[in-house]
């Protein structure tokens, strides 16, 4: 069985106020409503990943995570906190790999690979983001796009680092778009992605390897994304700064 995850990417959005009011009531609804088998996820602008987690406290199925971390360890890189860091602040997972962090960061594969070995090295779990560009979709070679994504980040890793990875199909073209990706296209990629996986690291390991959706996903067509047979759960942008449509998405498997 797939750990079935949900989590919230709040991007550059929040005040502290807000944020810790956002962390407080999600909280408060993942302990009331969401069955204990579905993990829930908040990723906060590093600024208040303090808060957030101490929102965390005490319900089981809730964490909080970062949207990014540097590669390397510490020293002069201004404005970058590491996955140490993020680490030694109690944080267990981190977002590697966002369009968003490769569009208007410049974030290679390669670069990103570096990121989630930093982010193993320090026990966090990389939520890696993979995904095509609208360009990309109207070709041929979509599918093989995103399967490229993690051969060159993923596929170093041994067996037993590569269990610990979750990861997340994120079309670039449905991120904020409204546009969401059909239940067919998501199952597609997902399906061609965990056969993609199970040739490097066998079909037991690729089973067991949680594959989220993002893009435009919110509480109204969760349960049909959900409801394919290789979508785990989601990455959740817009629809994650309101709790209860974000708590409704939590409750759609
Ligand atoms: P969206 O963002 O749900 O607002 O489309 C998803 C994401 O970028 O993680």
């Amino acid at each position: 069985m797939r750990k079935k995850i949900v989590a919230g990417n709040w991007k550059m959005n929040k005040t502290a106020a807000e944020a810790k009011a956002l962390a407080a009531e999600v909280a408060a609804l993942v302990k009331a409503e969401v069955p204990a088998d579905v993990q829930v996820i908040m990723a906060p602008p590093a600024l208040y990943l303090d808060a957030v987690q101490a929102a965390t406290a005490g319900v089981a199925n809730l964490a909080a995570s970062a949207q990014n971390c540097h590669e390397k360890a510490s020293g002069a890189y201004t404005g970058e906190i590491s996955a140490a860091m993020l680490a030694s602040a109690g944080i267990s997972y981190v977002i590697i790999g966002h369009s968003e962090r490769r569009q208007y960061f410049a974030e290679s594969n390669a670069q990103l690979a570096a990121k989630v070995d930093a982010a193993l090295a320090n026990g966090l779990t990389p939520l890696f983001c993979c995904g095509e560009s609208l360009e990309t979709r109207e070709g041929a070679d979509y599918l093989a796009f995103v399967a490229q994504q993690l051969t060159e980040s993923l596929f170093h890793l041994s067996a037993d680092d590569f269990a610990k990875v979750v990861i997340a199909y994120e079309p670039i073209w449905a991120i904020g778009t409204g546009l969401t990706a059909s239940s067919d296209q998501a199952q597609e990629m997902h399906a061609y992605l965990r056969g993609h996986l199970a040739k490097q690291y066998g079909q037991a390991a690729a089973d067991a390897c949680s594959i989220l959706y993002g893009g435009s996903c919110n509480a109204k067509n969760a349960q049909e994304l959900f409801a394919c047979a290789d979508v785990d759960g989601g990455l959740i942008g817009g629809a994650s700064l309101i709790a209860a449509d974000f708590i409704t998405i939590a409750k759609s498997f």
